[in-house]
């Protein structure tokens, strides 16, 4: 039978991950097992484990998701760009196609600003699932082959491929169906679960 990964969001605890493989920033597996806590207070000593400093400091991992609003939609002659605001973590790879992206100072979303090739060759590249596009009718937002954690240096948890984020205080999947997202691992962000870029300025290192 296909073992189905999942991560499990608790309120004061951290990441529980089931049957995920979870791969360290140098591309190496990191051996784990089956049930495996994963720091999300952003201050392990044993990061990305946990070891049980979450408890000591009060943290609080409370859903953070009054600000989620519907996915922007952005329809251009052919192809359309979609944005969900609340899950981009601020990568900055949608910045390399300015006449369709603009800059971080000034972001536009304008889906005729280059050929649909360019432009999903860039959306593929966005890790927080927050772009996606439609094209021929179809809402394309998977990507990925291979289902693993990809633990970002100093920063969040990359989730790629068929992983199942619950909540285990509303018996509930959290994030919309797409098949990458990013948890934040540094503690501050305000979009808990997911990563909103905080750790780039809060000098978190793990
Ligand atoms: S890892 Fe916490 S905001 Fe990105």
């Amino acid at each position: 039978m296909k073992k189905v990964s999942q991560i499990i969001l608790s309120k004061y605890s951290p990441l529980m991950s089931v049957d995920t493989t979870l791969i360290g920033s140098d591309g190496k597996e990191i051996k784990t097992p089956r049930v495996n806590s994963l720091c999300r207070c952003g201050e392990s000593k044993y990061k990305p484990h946990c070891d049980g400093t979450h408890a000591t400091i009060g943290f609080d991992g409370t859903r953070e998701d009054s600000e989620k609003a519907k996915p922007e939609v952005y329809e251009g002659k052919e192809i359309t760009i979609v944005f969900d605001r609340y899950l981009c973590m601020g990568a900055g790879y949608c910045g390399e196609l300015e006449s369709v992206f603009g800059t971080h100072e000034k972001p536009i979303y304008e889906p005729d600003g280059a050929s649909p090739e360019e432009i999903i060759a860039t959306i593929k590249k966005c890790p927080s699932g927050a772009l996606s596009y439609i094209l021929n009718g179809k809402h394309e937002k998977d990507y990925f082959e291979t289902t693993q954690i990809v633990v970002e240096q100093n920063g969040p948890l990359h989730c790629q491929g068929e992983i199942t984020l619950i909540d285990d205080q509303e018996s509930d999947k959290v994030l919309p169906g797409c098949d990458h997202f990013t948890l934040c691992r540094c503690g501050d962000s305000k979009k808990k679960p997911v990563c909103d870029g905080s750790h780039l300025d809060n000098g978190f290192t793990g």
